[in-house]
């Protein structure tokens, strides 16, 4: 879109399309945005830039990254994609879909960046940047959200500073992401169904509708796969998070969604509300630089109203779920 565009051209001016294809090139990491959330980008091909990765977010080594590509052809060189990753490939690339799928023998991607997996995840990012770099070296990238493991995942370039500075190259600062929660994680192989491993920035409707039949859900019991990334505690504030509100205590800040507040909402240390007309696509977008903000001095606890699970709810509910753990 025309925005990005401009601020794509901005950035190519200030920093140099050039300069951050060079780091890139050279094993270094890149900080960029991508629709969904900031990433931290490295050459998927490249294990000892993709080591830096996981040093650099303090991420244990068998949590997977998901590798960005130009199109889904370039995604074909790596993985293996049977009917439904190529039914939701076309109808949702580039976006916020990333599909995990058997990764090819001869994919150049390093074992570190799948973790060891015969499996890899790809995503056709909805971000002309990242694409751009990824065609201009001919490789895919790897990149994990831009923040430290275990911790609110950044949507503008401040935050990553906030999380990483020192411990990367260079952040390209092309301004706040539009969805504002990560991708939707969809596995698809002929073991299993298409098994949804983590809600995202696609909702679950959207792409049932597209496969015209119900997703798998990851861990509903001990025999539907799951993600490595999702057993861990995340998202976490440095406060305690408290869900489903329908009052306010003594030194809570309040996360409030839609035109009703909780009880006691007057006495809050603070109030930020998601979405004052109940919108969870606009609450997506506010999310997690609310949740930063609210981590303030002065706040024992954040408690959040309740959420719907409509549209981007289901992806709300799960980040907060998990930073609440
Ligand atoms: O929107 C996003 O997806 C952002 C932007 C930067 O693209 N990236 C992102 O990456 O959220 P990360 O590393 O924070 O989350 C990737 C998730 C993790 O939960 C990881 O465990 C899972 O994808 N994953 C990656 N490869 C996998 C595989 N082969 N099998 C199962 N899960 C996998
Ligand atoms: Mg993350």
């Amino acid at each position: 879109d025309s925005e990005t565009g401009a601020a794509t051209e901005a950035f190519a001016r200030d920093y140099g399309f050039v300069g951050a294809r060079d780091i890139l090139a050279n094993g270094g990491l890149l900080a960029l945005p991508t629709e969904t959330v900031y990433g931290l980008a490295a050459d998927a091909t490249n294990a000892k830039a993709v080591a830096k990765i996981f040093a650099a977010k303090d991420r244990p080594s068998f949590n997977p990254l998901i590798s960005h590509v130009p199109s889904l052809e370039a995604a074909q060189r790596h993985g293996i994609f049977n009917d439904d990753a190529l039914t939701l490939a076309r109808q949702f690339w580039p976006g916020p879909l990333t599909l995990v799928v058997p990764k090819r023998a001869d994919s150049p991607i390093a074992d570190l960046t799948s973790a060891g997996l015969d499996t890899v995840a790809l995503r056709v990012p909805d971000a002309p940047l990242m694409r751009a770099l990824s065609h201009a070296l001919d490789k895919p990238l790897a990149a994990p959200s831009a923040n430290r493991s275990g911790r609110v995942s950044p949507t503008t370039a401040a935050h990553v500073r906030e999380e990483l500075a020192g411990r990367l190259d260079l952040i390209a600062d092309l301004g706040p992401c539009k969805v504002g929660v990560e991708s939707s994680v969809v596995l698809c192989s002929d073991r299993v169904p298409a098994t949804l491993l983590r809600p995202g920035g696609l909702s679950t409707d959207v792409l049932e509708q597209a496969l015209g039949r119900p997703l798998l859900r990851a861990g509903t019991d001990d025999n539907t796969p799951r993600s490595p990334g999702m057993l861990t505690s995340h998202y976490a504030p440095s406060v305690p998070v408290r869900l489903n509100a329908e009052d306010v205590k003594d030194g809570e800040a309040l996360l409030a969604f839609g035109p009703d507040m909780p009880t006691g909402a007057d006495g809050a240390v603070k109030v930020l509300n998601l979405s004052p007309k109940g919108d969870s696509f606009e609450a997506a977008q506010h999310l997690f630089a609310f949740l930063r903000e609210l981590d303030m001095e002065g706040v024992q606890t954040i408690a959040v109203a309740p959420i719907s699970n409509d549209g981007l709810g289901e992806a709300i509910n799960d980040r907060l779920q998990r930073a609440a753990r």
